[in-house]
């Protein structure tokens, strides 16, 4: 990992912005490849996240990780974040001030990596980058903002409750790849609204 990343990392795991950090155990930088084409964004860590210190390790990233390597992905050639970076107790969705508290070390971590796509899972993550929501509505989507493409997806907890969209994440990443493959090539794509 880069040093850039590295005094990111500091930020976070020093960061006491939000009440997140009286209740966490430990905060939860992005992790992998800071030459990623692609950074993948979730929610908030979970219970495991937080015992771990790392982003996606419990059952959502056991669904992505399937999900990852169906599309031809693996989680070393990918950066994988969330938009807050400690855990929510009881896994209660963050609220404004902790996002807005903590959008600057996402930012620092884009400014880092300049993805060539912002991969958006699920609601919380597409409400804070490009204030969206009706996530199923909305899933599949190439968006471009501000001279970043953005492609927008379900956040993996969610298959846990609804099983039929396990397929559906797995289409929408193999869709990424092939994004991923026409830019590299300089081919051009469509762009939703
Ligand atoms: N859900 C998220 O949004 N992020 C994680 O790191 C784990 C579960």
């Amino acid at each position: 990992m880069s040093n850039k990343l590295d005094g990111i990392r500091k930020d976070v795991t020093t960061c006491t912005r939000c009440e997140l950090s009286k209740s966490r155990i430990n905060a939860v930088p992005g992790s992998g490849d800071a030459n990623s084409k692609v950074v993948f964004i979730g929610e908030a860590p979970g219970r495991n996240e937080d015992l771990q210190g790392s982003p996606f390790v419990g059952t959502a990233g056991k669904i992505l990780s399937e999900a990852l390597s169906y599309a031809g992905f693996t989680r070393d050639d990918i950066y994988i974040t969330n938009v807050v970076k400690c855990r929510p107790p009881n896994n209660r969705r963050p609220n404004k001030q902790e996002t807005n508290s903590c959008k600057s070390h996402l930012q620092s971590e884009l400014e880092i990596i300049c993805p060539k796509v912002i991969c958006i899972l699920g609601n919380t993550a597409f409400g804070s980058l490009l204030d969206g929501n009706a996530i199923t509505k909305n899933r599949g989507k190439i968006i471009k903002r501000d001279d970043q493409l953005y492609f927008v997806t379900v956040h993996p907890a969610a298959i846990i409750y609804n099983p039929d969209l396990r397929q559906v994440l797995k289409d929408d990443l193999k869709a990424l790849s092939n994004i991923l493959d026409k830019i590299k090539k300089g081919i051009s794509i469509e762009l939703d609204k």
